[in-house]
């Protein structure tokens, strides 16, 4: 079989100015935290942002932000909240309700998402990936115009080698790899110690194998899950908290990076 390789043609955005994805390769790591809280770190920063829900199957970001209850046919989307524009699958089935739907209508509605949802002019579009290397973050890689790829990895060994498959997948294809995040990287008690409770270093060590800039380290807080289960992102709930300067700083270096062009390094080939 042949390894899936860039394509001809992609499609174009003209209203949004950077499309960056937040993948990892494994489940749980902290993609949706990421993705909601690095949009409103970017939104804080005076951008215009949107974020997309790209788990079809899971979709989180409703929760996330809040936004409950509502009627797909009286609705328009993108919906408005804390600041930023959101779509998600979870918009049009509700809360409760699980996609059944085979690969190609997953695409389908990707894509839908992406060309058919009035965004207006953003500077930012993050799209929230679900987790792994399936065909729903290959077809986007392969058709949409991701500027970058933020890939998130908790410190240990078996989620890093996941997220090495992840940076593989979008080298592959083409998609510059923006870099890597460290998430729940450690623990600040209330003793003002510093816990390395899942070990440390990984994601840099991560970053550097894979010849790519390391993006920064996400502390554990309990008020991050805490605040994601009540709709409203620690970066909005609590901005002065060192969690929220963490997704502040990422916001800076993302932005640093997509605007003054400190390019991604030249992409060897890697085989799957
Ligand atoms: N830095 C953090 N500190 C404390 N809790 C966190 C942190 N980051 C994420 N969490 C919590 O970890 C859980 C998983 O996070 P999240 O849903 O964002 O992961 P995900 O990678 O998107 O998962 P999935 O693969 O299922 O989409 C959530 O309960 C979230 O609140
Ligand atoms: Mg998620």
């Amino acid at each position: 079989m042949q390894p899936p390789g860039p394509p001809s043609q992609k499609f174009e955005l003209p209203n949004i100015q950077y499309l960056v994805a937040v993948a990892s390769g494994k489940g749980g790591v902290g993609k949706s935290t990421v993705a909601a809280n690095l949009a409103l770190a970017l939104v804080k920063k005076g951008k215009r942002v949107g974020l997309m829900d790209a788990d079809i199957y899971g979709p989180s970001i409703p929760i996330m932000l809040g936004i409950g209850d509502v009627d797909p046919q009286t609705t328009t989307f993108p919906i408005e909240r804390h600041g930023l524009k959101a779509m998600s699958m979870g918009f049009l089935l509700g809360p409760d309700k699980a996609a059944v739907m085979r690969g190609p209508m997953v695409q389908k509605y990707l894509l839908g998402f992406l060309t058919q949802v009035d965004w207006g002019q953003l500077d930012y579009l993050l799209v929230d990936m679900p987790p792994g290397t399936g065909d729903a973050q290959l077809a986007l890689a392969q058709t949409a115009p991701v500027a970058g790829v933020v890939v998130v990895t908790t410190p240990q060994d078996v989620s890093l080698n996941v997220a090495r498959r992840g940076v593989q997948m979008f080298r592959q294809v083409q998609v510059p790899v923006l870099g890597v995040v460290e998430n729940m990287s450690f623990f600040i008690g209330e003793d003002g110690k510093r816990y390395e409770i899942f070990r440390h270093g990984g994601g840099r060590k991560l970053a550097e194998e894979s010849d790519v800039p390391f993006l920064g380290e996400i502390p554990i807080d309990p008020r991050v899950a805490e605040c994601g289960d009540q709709g409203e992102p620690v970066v909005h709930r609590y901005p002065d908290s060192d969690v929220a300067k963490a997704y502040l700083a990422l916001a800076e270096t993302v932005d640093q990076q997509l605007r003054h062009g400190t390019q991604p390094k030249e992409l060897p080939e890697v085989q799957l």
